[in-house]
């Protein structure tokens, strides 16, 4: 999630850029960690009281219900993992509906937060600190992958797809959310919400880093599609996702406003599967 524009000193409003160029994966993860570390004081701790105490589970910017979308599939019994979980809230809607849920972030702040609103609400499942593109997590493990602004966005698609792959049993489903490609195309290069303009070339988002922000991941639609089938998963639906009657804007994460959002898909949620025996002809 783009959270540059919102990634400033409290004290002076001033948005504090990061380095334009980042030049490795080690690099990347130590400042998307700074990042999240920043938003989780600015926000994130803040909003997870609220967010564990909701009951339904909804989706992005402007919670769309699961009722609604009708993706995540039976939960009872079910084995999840949560990859980039921030503060473990959508987790926690899971594993109230009877699913066995396994949570991981890379960022130790987001991670005491989630801990702090298990002990505080319940319920209790397990919060691993790992980088989701290195799990440390057995393969042939996992029912569902799930990731709600998580991985999709803040790591290497070849490698956190991989990752899923692994650790999910054939006919397993993975379950992900991310910021649309067009918002990436749109937002201003130093701040502000999406216009209405294309302001980059796509391929110049695939991997991006946008000043006072970390280093995401914008693939195209069709990389995806390709990254997903050399994994061995089956796409079963990509829904774009507006913002719905009356939403307001995010108070917190500026990446597109709500009126721009109920023109143009903000988000895009991927619905794969894990090909099994049912796809050997
Ligand atoms: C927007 S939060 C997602 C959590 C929650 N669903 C939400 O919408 O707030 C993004 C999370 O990605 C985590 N993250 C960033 N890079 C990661 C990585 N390489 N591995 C695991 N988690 C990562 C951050 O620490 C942050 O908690």
């Amino acid at each position: 999630m783009r959270v540059s524009g919102r990634s400033r000193d409290p004290r002076t409003g001033q948005s504090r850029p990061y380095p334009s160029a980042v030049g490795n994966d080690r690099e990347s993860r130590a400042l998307n960690r700074q990042v999240w570390a920043e938003v989780n004081a600015q926000f994130t701790d803040g909003e997870a009281d609220h967010a564990w105490t909701s009951d339904a589970i909804s989706w992005g910017l402007f919670g769309t219900p699961e009722s609604e979308l009708d993706v995540l599939g039976p939960l009872l019994d079910v084995d999840v993992v949560d990859l980039a979980c921030g503060t473990g809230y959508f987790a926690a809607w899971l594993v109230r509906r009877g699913a066995r849920l396994v949570a991981v972030d890379l960022s130790a702040e987001q991670l005491a937060s989630a801990r702090r609103c298990q002990a505080t609400y319940g319920p209790g499942f397990p919060l691993v600190q790992a980088d989701a593109e290195r799990l440390p997590l057995a393969c042939d493990r996992f029912d569902l992958v799930v990731s709600e602004h998580g991985a999709a966005a803040w790591c290497d698609p070849r490698h956190w797809v991989r990752e899923a792959a692994r650790v999910l049993r054939p006919g397993g489903r993975l379950v992900f959310l991310t910021n649309s490609l067009l918002s990436a195309l749109c937002v201003p290069a130093d701040e502000g919400p999406a216009g209405e303009l294309l302001l980059r070339g796509q391929r110049d988002v695939a991997r991006v880093q946008w000043s006072g922000g970390g280093v995401e991941h914008h693939p195209s639609h069709g990389d995806w599609i390709a990254v997903l089938r050399a994994n061995g998963f089956v796409v079963e639906q990509l829904r774009e996702i507006y913002s719905p009657a009356g939403a307001h804007d995010h108070e917190y994460y500026g990446i597109a406003t709500a009126a721009w959002a109920a023109q143009w898909p903000a988000e895009e949620l991927w619905v794969a599967r894990l090909a099994d025996a049912r796809d050997v002809p």
